[in-house]
């Protein structure tokens, strides 16, 4: 069996050999153009003139575009419709493409992007949260509110509470590979599109759109990508409808690629955003009642904020039981980049909130952080009461206002509004998450205590109190914190896959599924499963680049369910033509079907055997189709976003970190020391891929949480938009001792192979890296005041919160 292997990832030596074509390697034909876009140097203005002369005349320069030049400015937005390619009389963002430069070459184009003199009469900006509250500025007529129980009641009565507001950073996705994308025009106006994207059919969509093509006239095709990390499921929307239109205007090859410092400027990132809470407890820290309010930073367009905002909400409670809750997000408009998907869709932004009480209340009770955790953990599976599928209310006790919201691309994760508040009894038999899904698959007690034992947590938190009170420069810290993230798309729709296999003569296969590669191992996941169903290596399955004239109509490699779906529908296709094998090389031997069996490269029937390329070429001979789609549809999940109720989810994947770090309390600078991790795949696929994406993710989300700093000046301008200013970790700084394992039991789900989804949820293993420096902390005073670290925590904040908790010690 192939499934479950540690096979490398597939394009590994192709890789590290620099021979893994990504578009930029692709040779174009010699009378290929390239674009670059002039852009907007100011937050929010009209412009009142453009003066493209010097770009005209500039070397190289074949044509030049404005809005001006459109009947109808193509959009490219996921959501709205509310990005014009080009602007249209007004800016709102600084890097904002006003003009579209068509060269000879690449750096003719960007050096002639920089002439364009455009004159602005500017208007006021609203560049932070509080500008956009200010002003009323949302993407919704009000704030989406969430309610189960009491919570007000259940916070004014309890024993204790805690309250307070933080700031949580965006993260820059820092993709290796930058935005790219390539058109290359073909007869009858048809257009073929090579992009780096996580959303082939997106950008399909977009372009047919734009060339008021059917979407069958373009044909869009995804070898692979240098990392996307959500900030390729839109966001690559601009370079190929720009390409898309210059192709068709010259008649040319066009392609178009970002320089780094633009990708920065132009692109979006993971959203920022305030969190507000109030917490009642007890003097276990168990939490009576707890509230959040979301101020969530959306940029100028809506690009994908609302699903983003909604997952955010989603992972509000974390792994805990909320007996009364109240979540209440806004979705806030301001004169910056469009914020967009990154790792965890919104889900880290909900779930650092309940951390951030579980930490604060542990600090006000002193007790450990740990305990308290434990003691608001959802109850363990056997200890659920209820039918499995059992709603705990009937749906008369839900009182819902709801507004519809326009709705634009039925592909994209970017549509529809959860608009209005809800309001949910308290839990009763069955316990729910604050959106009335009962959780059932809770592993959350065993395995924690099981990361708790083998990371020494106890006797390490003890040893570290001890050093702690010798060293007075240096102080340590440690955090074990959990994770629960619900796996499936929001929007239901999207969750289908298709695949189509092929079987030639010789025995060789065939494998296109409509999930994109980004370094994530998917293809070799999915090929795995393929190569299983036939009996064969998994290096006997050729992976081919995804196309959208092979399979039509998928979703974004998004949302962690590329593995879920695409290796589902691929076993479903080489399922229907292993059958078909079957069933024929048993008539042939007169047995029945059920008895052939397909294993290491051969076929065993009626006590013969032969090698697979053999069958295949009987059975091509026998005029059987060797050739198949497969469809997957996940099953059991319903979601009302208008009411913000249902089962969003088929299944939860869980994991847990600890982190030990270390602070310089002079300096504020900080290193973590040593993470240890335990993540939740099910039945993993593969296991070594598996630890690839828990070790990366929990990296990157360490990253957003301390080094990563997006820095915006008063003028609206991202100064932090190069590898000089903007930190990212870097090999040095992943921990030194660094242990990872798995959580290997089986998904009580039905899902391929019995795996989890594993590419989002490790990222929020990092937020352990957070409050471990806020334990850190904590422990330069004498208890009396809680650090209240915001992210990401700098080692100036880190400072700043040092001296915070100190002059009150
Ligand atoms: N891993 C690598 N190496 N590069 C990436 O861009 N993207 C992440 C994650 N892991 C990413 C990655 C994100 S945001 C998602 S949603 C998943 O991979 C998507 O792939 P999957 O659904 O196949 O896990
Ligand atoms: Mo991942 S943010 O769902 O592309």
């Amino acid at each position: 069996m192939s499934i479950g292997k540690s096979l490398p990832h597939d394009a590994a030596p192709l890789h590290v050999t620099g021979q893994a074509r990504y578009i930029d390697d692709i040779p174009l034909p010699s009378d290929a153009l390239h674009l670059a876009f002039g852009l907007s140097t100011v937050a929010h203005g009209d412009i009142t003139d453009i003066d493209l002369t010097a770009v005209r005349a500039a070397e190289g320069v074949v044509a030049v575009m404005t809005a001006a030049d459109f009947t109808e400015v193509p959009d490219c937005s996921p959501s709205l419709g509310d990005e014009p390619l080009l602007a249209t009389g007004t800016v709102h963002f600084v890097g904002q493409p006003v003009f579209l430069v068509i060269a000879t070459s690449h750096l003719a184009a960007r050096k002639a992007a920089r002439l364009g003199k455009i004159t602005y009469r500017e208007r006021p900006a609203l560049l932070t949260v509080d500008d956009a509250l200010a002003a009323n500025s949302r993407f919704e007529n009000g704030p989406v509110i969430w309610t189960k129980g009491d919570p007000v009641r259940a916070i004014d009565s309890a024993p204790h509470s805690v309250d307070g507001s933080f700031e949580v950073g965006g993260q820059e996705h820092f993709y290796l590979e930058g935005q790219v994308a390539a058109c290359l025009p073909q007869e009858g106006g048809d257009m073929v599109v090579l992009s780096s994207t996580q959303h082939p059919t997106e950008i399909q969509h977009k372009v047919a759109h734009a060339l008021h093509l059917p979407m069958s006239g373009v044909r869009v095709e995804v070898r692979r990508m240098g990392g996307g990390f959500g900030g390729k499921e839109s966001q690559g929307n601009w370079l190929a409808v720009a390409c898309a239109v210059a192709a068709r205007a010259t008649g040319k090859p066009c392609k178009m690629r970002y320089d780094r410092d633009d990708d920065m400027v132009i692109t979006g990132k993971r959203h920022d955003l305030r969190i507000l809470y109030r917490a009642g407890f007890d003097d276990t820290g168990k939490l009576t009642g707890v509230e959040f309010t979301h101020l969530f930073r959306c940029g100028w367009s809506m690009d994908l904020s609302l699903p983003v905002a909604d997952r955010a909400m989603l992972h509000a409670d974390n792994c805990y039981l909320l007996p009364a809750v109240r979540i209440e997000s806004h979705r806030l408009k301001t004169n910056t980049t469009s914020a967009t998907a990154f790792r965890g869709f919104g889900g880290p932004q909900g779930m650092i909130g309940i951390e951030r009480v579980m930490d604060h209340v542990a600090h006000a009770l002193r007790l450990d952080p740990l305990a308290v955790r434990r003691a608001n953990f959802y109850r363990a599976m056997s200890e659920t009461a209820g039918g499995p599928s059992a709603p705990p209310h009937p749906p008369e006790s839900i009182s819902a206002k709801v507004k519809v919201e326009p709705e634009a691309d039925l592909t994209s994760r970017g549509r529809a509004a959860s608009v209005g508040s809800h309001a949910l009894p308290p839990d009763g038999a069955v316990q729910t998450t604050p959106f009335q899904m009962p959780v059932e698959d809770f592993i959350g007690h065993e395995l924690t205590a099981e990361l708790e034992h083998t990371s020494d947590y106890q006797s390490r938190r003890a040893a570290i109190a001890a050093w702690n009170a010798k060293s007075p420069i240096l102080k340590r810290g440690i955090a074990l914190t959990p994770v629960k993230f619900g796996i499936s798309f929001t929007l239901t729709h999207l969750n289908q896959a298709g695949a189509l296999v092929h079987v030639y003569q010789d025995g060789s296969v065939v494998l296109n599924h409509g999930g994109t590669e980004m370094g994530q191992g998917l293809f070799q996941k999915v090929a795995q499963v393929t190569a299983s169903v036939f009996g064969l290596d998994a290096s006997a399955v050729k992976i081919t680049a995804t196309d959208t004239a092979k399979v039509p109509n998928t979703s974004a490699t998004a949302a962690s369910s590329g593995s879920d779906l695409n290796g589902m529908a691929a076993q479903a296709a080489a399922t229907t033509i292993r059958d078909r094998m079957a069933a024929f090389i048993a008539e042939k031997h007169q047995v029945a079907p059920e008895t052939v069996r397909f294993k290491d490269g051969m076929v065993r029937v009626a006590g013969e055997e032969y090698d697979f390329p053999r069958v295949a070429a009987w059975a091509y001979q026998a005029r059987v189709s060797l050739s198949s789609t497969g469809f997957y549809a996940t099953p059991k999940i319903t979601w009302d976003r208008l009411r913000g109720q249902g089962r969003p989810f088929l299944y939860f994947a869980y994991g847990a970190a600890v982190t030990e770090v270390v602070i310089d309390t002079l300096t504020g600078e900080n290193r973590i020391l040593r993470a240890d991790l335990l993540h939740d795949t099910g039945a993993s696929l593969n296991p070594a891929l598996d630890i690839g994406q828990i070790e990366g993710a929990y990296v990157q989300g360490a990253g957003w949480l301390t080094t990563e700093e997006l820095v915006w000046d008063a003028k609206g301008r991202l100064t932090t938009h190069a590898p000089s200013t903007y930190k990212i970790p870097a090999c040095s700084d992943r921990p030194p001792v660094f242990n990872v394992s798995l959580w290997g039991k089986g998904n009580r789900e039905d899902t391929v192979g019995k795996s989890k989804a594993v590419g989002e949820p490790p990222f929020m293993l990092g937020i352990s890296a957070l409050y471990a420096l806020s334990d850190a902390v904590a422990a330069c005073g004498d208890g009396s005041v809680y650090p209240a670290l915001d992210a990401p925590a700098t080692a100036e904040r880190v400072l700043a919160a040092v001296g915070r908790v100190r002059n009150h010690g």
